[in-house]
């Protein structure tokens, strides 16, 4: 009902997405010495969306600020196919990693430059964080997460994907992100806050662990000031000048513009902070081959799901922290 009014005509195709068989995208780890990786999701008639984003008429106005070094190869559009598993190398990194490619966006949004400390403040179980690495512009990189099962299977891939050398330029810790106390101050250039949300893709297809239960109506009813509370955590971790990206996989306004202007205001007013929200409509252009993008949010990008480019939702938004 609620999507209905937000979304209008675009909901019932938006709904019959999110019950259908979700899109994947191959997350190239450029760790791997399988030097076939490339030339075999190329022979699957695959392509890498950012490249050629970049390199098609849209990315000709000129570059994007979008983290560098990300390969993900998709299917296009309108075309199921899935990948295979990935292989390991010889000494046994996986080639690739399979992921929503939609959850690839806040991590190009953020755009991460060489020699930057970065902050990832909801990190497990890692699909992003495995993505900032990519960009191997991470002076090194502070990964947070309350949940000490999530933190394992983070612990999991980043065995699986990264060399020891790579990942001792990693920090992984058990944490509240949400508790300003704690919260380094004033640190880092980038810092990434994909917070927990209704999770809606899974919220409508699995009765296990939904949000959506009558046990759990307390911790969703709470969810909104959790992300606000961990939103205003990255932007005090932020340097003056710092790049904060905010991100969810729900559709919900409630969790995405109204937590990014309350946070805003909260930020201003409880300590003084200005904070500006940066202009991402460029990757409406740039992405509109690979994704279908809404055009209607008030701060942000929103990837809506569509039968022909079944990915997300993720919604995202940048903003950053004035230098005084
Ligand atoms: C959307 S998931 C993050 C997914 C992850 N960024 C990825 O790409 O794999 C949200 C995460 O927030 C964590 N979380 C919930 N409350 C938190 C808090 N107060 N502080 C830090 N993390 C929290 C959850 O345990 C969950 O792993």
């Amino acid at each position: 009902m609620n999507y209905g009014m937000q979304f209008g005509p675009l909901w019932p195709s938006a709904r019959v997405s999110l019950l259908s068989e979700p899109k994947y995208g191959a997350l190239v780890n450029n760790f791997s010495w399988g030097g076939d990786v490339v030339r075999d999701l190329q022979g699957l008639r695959a392509a890498d969306f950012i490249y050629a984003a970049q390199n098609g008429p849209a990315g000709a106005e000129g570059p994007a600020p979008l983290s560098p070094n990300i390969q993900c190869y998709t299917f296009p559009k309108g075309d199921i196919c899935r990948f295979p598993p990935a292989r390991p190398d010889t000494v046994g990194i996986l080639g690739y990693y399979l992921m929503d490619a939609a959850s690839l966006l806040p991590v190009l949004a953020l755009n991460v430059q060489p020699g930057q400390l970065v902050l990832d403040l909801c990190a497990a179980p890692g699909g992003k964080t495995l993505a900032l690495l990519q960009t191997g512009c991470c002076r090194h990189l502070t990964a947070k997460d309350i949940s000490v099962s999530r933190i394992k299977r983070l612990h999991g891939i980043l065995h699986s994907y990264l060399p020891k050398a790579a990942r001792d330029n990693v920090s992984v810790s058990v944490e509240d992100g949400s508790n300003w106390e704690q919260v380094e101050r004033d640190v880092f250039d980038r810092v990434l806050v994909d917070v927990p949300c209704t999770t809606d893709r899974h919220s409508v297809m699995e009765h296990d662990n939904n949000l959506f239960t009558r046990v759990r109506k307390k911790e969703r009813q709470q969810l909104p000031m959790l992300q606000m509370q961990l939103l205003v955590a990255g932007i005090l971790a932020a340097k003056p000048g710092g790049e904060v990206v905010y991100s969810t996989c729900t559709l919900s306004q409630l969790q995405n513009e109204y937590i990014v202007e309350s946070a805003i205001k909260m930020a201003e007013t409880q300590f003084s902070i200005d904070v500006h929200v940066e202009d991402l409509s460029c990757f409406r252009r740039l992405f509109q081959d690979t994704f279908s993008f809404y055009a209607e949010c008030r701060v942000g990008e929103l990837v809506l799901p569509h039968l022909t480019a079944n990915f997300g939702p993720t919604y995202f938004c940048k903003l950053r922290r004035a230098q005084h």
